[in-house]
């Protein structure tokens, strides 16, 4: 295996890991060696999908973990620990978008949503995640921010301002923690064709969204895993505090 992707022996926990970015994160991580912890709000889902995993021999524990629940969040860095002594990375994927509508009608119901689980779900995350990883001396955590968190979202503004702020404990976090070895950075995808966005965008939207990008369409899943795996590469070890946008373009127009 190419020293560069090799994960083997390395312990890695992920949230919202039943579909999309997290499940494919946890397929490929788990190919290269890693032993895994990954949870979900839903609770099925997980299981399946670690089910699928485990078969393939793979060391993985499913669980169910509602990111904006601090205790759940405890409890996955804890399984971990009491399953495979450490935390090497963190993945704090979970997240959720809201109805496209604009910033006027947003309500403090949508707002509370969308920073219990997109903001919150991160710090809880990485608060345990760092706890651990402090005793370690050594740790990389990946958080999932977006393109929405670097730039406006027309009709998305909640959603907006969570990814800005996951960027702010993305750069907050490694400046803190970069004198204990705790790499900590994230990605800024540009839509992409997970649930999340065919869920609402068929392929007639889909297309006109994707004519917003240089490359003139949206993103695959497999592309945005792909960086992700390379910020999270054992080898990547100079890399703190960057927010990554994976975006077919957007960000350099
Ligand atoms: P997805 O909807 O396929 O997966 C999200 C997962 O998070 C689901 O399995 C869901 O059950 C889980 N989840 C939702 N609420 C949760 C909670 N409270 N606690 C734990 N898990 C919870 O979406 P996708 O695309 O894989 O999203 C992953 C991350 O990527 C999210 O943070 C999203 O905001 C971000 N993102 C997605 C983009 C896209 O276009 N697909 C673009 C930019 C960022």
């Amino acid at each position: 295996m190419d020293p560069l992707l090799n994960f083997t022996g390395k312990v890695a926990v992920i949230t919202g890991a039943a579909q999309g970015f997290g499940k494919l994160l946890a397929q490929e991580l788990a190919k290269r060696g890693a032993k895994l912890v990954v949870s979900d709000i839903n609770e099925q889902g997980v299981h399946q999908m670690a089910d699928e995993i485990a078969a393939t021999g793979a060391e993985i524990i499913a669980m169910k973990c509602d990111v904006s629940k601090s205790d759940d969040c405890k409890a996955m860095v804890d399984a971990a620990i009491e399953e495979f002594g450490r935390v090497d990375i963190g993945v704090n994927n979970a997240g959720i978008a809201h109805e496209f509508m604009p910033l006027h009608d947003i309500d403090e119901a949508i707002l509370d949503h969308q920073f219990a689980i997109n903001v919150k779900g991160v710090q809880f995350g990485m608060r345990y995640q760092i706890q651990q990883m402090l005793k370690q001396g050594e740790g990389a955590i990946l958080n999932v921010s977006s393109m929405a968190g670097i730039g406006g979202a027309p009709r998305g503004s909640a959603y907006s301002m969570a990814k800005h702020a996951v960027i702010g404990l993305t750069k907050t976090g490694a400046v803190e923690y970069g004198r204990s070895n705790i790499r900590i950075n994230a990605i800024c995808p540009f839509f992409t064709l997970t649930a999340m966005v065919t869920n609402f965008a068929d392929k007639e939207m889909q297309g006109k969204m994707g004519r917003n990008a240089p490359m003139n369409r949206l993103g695959e899943p497999k592309e945005i895993v792909a960086m992700m795996l390379m910020i999270l590469s054992p080898a990547n070890t100079y890399m703190t505090g960057q927010c990554i946008a994976i975006d077919g373009g957007v960000s350099a127009a």
